[in-house]
């Protein structure tokens, strides 16, 4: 079988209406809103806009909102022709395999560990530095050498409370899928409250002076102020936007896709786009920009000017909104695994499905085990720089994704059409991958080896395993 022979429609189609194991249908169009906000609102916004605001771009960090808003929008639009046609479990990694053949579905599965896996590790330890804020505003201290690394600043022996959530949220997904959009549900009423209450708030507590000037002048670096920080800031806070995709990863979860997989991955995106604009104008209004140089909890700091009773609040709604990204992202590796597997190209063990909960629970149970090592030992840094830029590498496969399948299959139902994007004129796709290119550029080059090292972890495996036990070199049965 050729590497890259790619899987057809009708085959995909015909393997996930198969009996034997399956997830239940149980989310609707507001659960799997529920589900992209849930994932995308979290340590992007609560601890990366104030440090893309005080070192690159000023008050004009809204502009970076902007900007990261467009390009997620244009690979959003990809995703949601995708999620519509090919309306299965494992997302991108499906859609690559529809269309560009086994090895490149390979090397996506594998690259959206990145973005899920470590996407939740790093959201963990972000939630433990919130965890010990809470601790401390009570006057108590949690010991350092339980909540740092090795490799933190401040280094210690683990960072504890990031494990024991990744633990917890890893038990609630083995129960079930109902039971965790549940919990979903009321963590994302929660967390979008407390956004709009700072909104609210702090909106009576912005000085017009601190948004003179509103695009500082470039300081001859690159990507400090003037419009060049504005892209150098958007690249940064674009972890913010993470997670709209995840809604894909459970579309065979949903009770309507094609109608409702768009809602979904475009609601949310548009909901938090807006949260976001409003949410970053407000913080360098209330104190000067400056302030924020090196500040990784910018909401702790504003917060200080509410009312006493409001800050712990915040603070624990900020903790219990961290959680659903985790959920979120654990979900969606389990989704992605759970297909890589159903074609042969990962064992068995990370399909199964229990028979009670009908989740991949030995595939939760593995990643569990994976992600607290992330979380109790890696630093925060190197984790959130390997999740966008395993992001972006799976959005720029998804949009030029697009294109290659509107010419292989012209003619395929599709409930939903990204506008411009016919072979002959691919605007929007074009875009997507260029702003998206744009933005894994400016990370640094450590972050660039490290992706390169993990894809030749990926071809050994898929060379020496995946590829000698691929169901597709198997006539269907
Ligand atoms: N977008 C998610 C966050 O900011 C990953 O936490």
């Amino acid at each position: 079988m050729s590497l890259f022979a790619v899987k057809s429609l009708e085959r995909i189609k015909a393997e996930s209406e198969r009996g034997g194991e399956q997830l239940s249908r149980t989310l609707g169009p507001v659960n799997l809103i529920a589900l992209g906000i849930g994932a995308i609102i979290g340590a992007g916004l609560f601890s990366l806009t104030g440090i893309a605001a005080a070192d690159n771009a000023g008050p004009a960090v809204v502009m970076s909102f902007v900007v990261a808003a467009i390009g997620c929008a244009f690979a959003g639009m990809c995703y949601s022709e995708f999620s519509t046609m090919i309306p299965i479990a494992g997302s991108a990694y499906t859609y690559a395999y529809a269309t560009m053949g086994e090895l490149l579905a390979w090397i996506i599965g594998w690259d959206l560990v990145l973005e899920y896996a470590m996407g939740a590790a790093t959201v963990s330890v972000s939630w433990s530095s919130y965890v010990a804020k809470l601790f401390h505003m009570y006057g108590i201290e949690l010991p350092p050498d339980l909540i740092h690394c090795p490799w933190d600043a401040t280094p210690g022996i683990i960072n504890l409370p990031a494990v024991l959530i990744v633990i917890a949220i890893s038990c609630l997904l083995m129960i079930g899928m109902a039971e965790s959009a549940r919990i979903n549900s009321i963590i994302v009423v929660m967390k979008v409250a407390i956004v709009i209450v700072v909104i609210l708030v702090g909106w009576g507590m912005t000085h017009p002076e601190n948004y003179v000037p509103f695009m500082p002048e470039n300081t001859g670096k690159f990507g400090e102020f003037g419009i060049s920080g504005i892209f150098q800031g958007a690249a940064v806070i674009f972890f913010a936007y993470i997670g709209f995709d995840a809604v894909s990863t459970a579309a065979q979860e949903a009770k309507k896709p094609q109608r409702d997989m768009p809602i979904g991955i475009i609601g949310s995106l548009v909901i938090c786009t807006v949260l976001y604009i409003l949410f970053a104008h407000v913080l360098t209004g209330m104190v000067n920009y400056k302030v924020f140089h090196g500040d990784a909890a910018p909401v702790a700091t504003v917060v200080a000017l509410f009312p006493t009773w409001m800050q712990s609040s915040i603070v624990l709604g900020i903790i219990a909104g961290y959680s659903s990204v985790i959920l979120v992202m654990l979900l969606g590796q389990s989704r992605v695994f759970f297909s890589m597997a159903k074609d042969g190209l990962l064992p068995k063990v990370f399909c199964d499905v229990h028979p009670k909960f009908h989740t991949p629970w030995r595939c939760n149970m593995i990643f569990m085990v994976f992600v607290s090592l992330f979380s109790g030992f890696l630093p925060i840094s190197k984790l959130g720089h390997m999740t966008s830029i395993g992001t972006l590498l799976a959005f720029v496969i998804v949009c030029i994704g697009i294109v290659v399948m509107r010419k292989t299959n012209p003619n395929a139902p599709r409930p939903y059409r990204t506008p411009l994007a016919s072979p002959a004129f691919p605007l929007v796709p074009g875009l997507g991958v260029l702003v998206c290119f744009s933005m894994m550029y400016s990370l640094d080059i450590e972050t660039w080896y490290r992706l390169v090292i993990w894809l030749a972890i990926g071809l050994a495996i898929y060379f020496g395993y995946s590829r000698h036990h691929s169901h597709m070199n198997k006539p269907m049965q």
